[in-house]
């Protein structure tokens, strides 16, 4: 790139960080978060531009270039499942949901740092995935250790309501792979998968680390932080939409 390239492209990138709080706030503010700004630095690895990312419902494979199953995380905190997958399996597209200003950047600096071309970080909160998800464009989806809401069920991720949104949005035969510390919350997934006509467990563990899984499991942060500090059994469930 020439250098008055670069310059040209410093200055927009400097023009976006000037108004990309209009992205999550009405009214300016004193301070603000500064991976708010960061997050503007990597736009092949992120967006959180809500008109962009409708944009491309319907169209993922056309965005990242190829006819590749798309994986979707929903809560992917600073991205180390999704990325390590998507280095694993070059031939998958994963895309990765998280709310928070660091932990998208995080994931993209990752992304970028090992030069992938198959992953996208996207601010979007897990419900609103019919906003920007067509038909069948899911090949598989995970969650990895949801919060879960004690006292507070309801606001969970995993509820009916989630399974009817996969009712559009996940290919037949593909799996939504759910990983927890917690295990009101396991016993809660499995009740509510075994009252749906649509999608059956396939796998299930209440000890994920000490099963044949293992070896090929990717530890997400939360997962390694349960293990090494808490020395705490995993629990994992597969479950197929038929
Ligand atoms: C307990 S952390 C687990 C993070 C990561 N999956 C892991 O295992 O290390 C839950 C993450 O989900 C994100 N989160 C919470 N509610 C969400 C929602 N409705 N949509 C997308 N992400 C959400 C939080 O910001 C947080 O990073």
């Amino acid at each position: 790139m020439k250098k008055d390239e670069i310059k040209e492209e410093s200055n927009e990138i400097e023009r976006k960080k000037g108004e990309v709080w209009k992205y999550f706030f009405e009214r300016p503010k004193k301070n603000y978060n500064k991976y708010m700004y960061e997050m503007v630095e990597y736009p092949e690895y992120l967006i959180y531009d809500n008109e962009e990312v409708k944009k491309n419902k319907g169209k993922w494979n056309e965005f990242f270039g190829n006819n590749n199953g798309i994986y979707l995380e929903i809560g992917c905190g600073s991205g180390n499942f999704t990325v390590g997958n998507a280095e694993k399996f070059k031939d998958r597209n994963y895309i990765a949901l998280e709310l928070r200003f660091k932990r998208l950047v995080l994931g993209a600096r990752k992304s970028e740092k090992r030069n992938l071309k198959n992953i996208l970080f996207i601010r979007k909160r897990g419900e609103t995935i019919l906003d920007f998800i067509g038909k069948d464009e899911i090949s598989g989806i995970y969650i990895n250790f949801p919060d879960p809401w004690e006292g507070e069920e309801r606001k969970r991720i995993i509820t009916k309501e989630l399974f009817e949104k996969l009712d559009i949005i996940l290919k037949n035969g593909g799996k939504l792979y759910f990983k927890t510390d917690h295990q009101k919350y396991y016993e809660d997934v499995l009740e509510l998968v075994s009252e749906l006509d649509g999608y059956e467990m396939c796998y299930r563990t209440d000890d994920l680390h000490n099963t044949e899984k293992a070896a090929e499991n990717i530890k997400t942060e939360f997962e390694q932080m349960f293990l090494s500090k808490h020395n705490m059994n995993i629990k994992y469930v597969e479950i197929i939409k038929k």
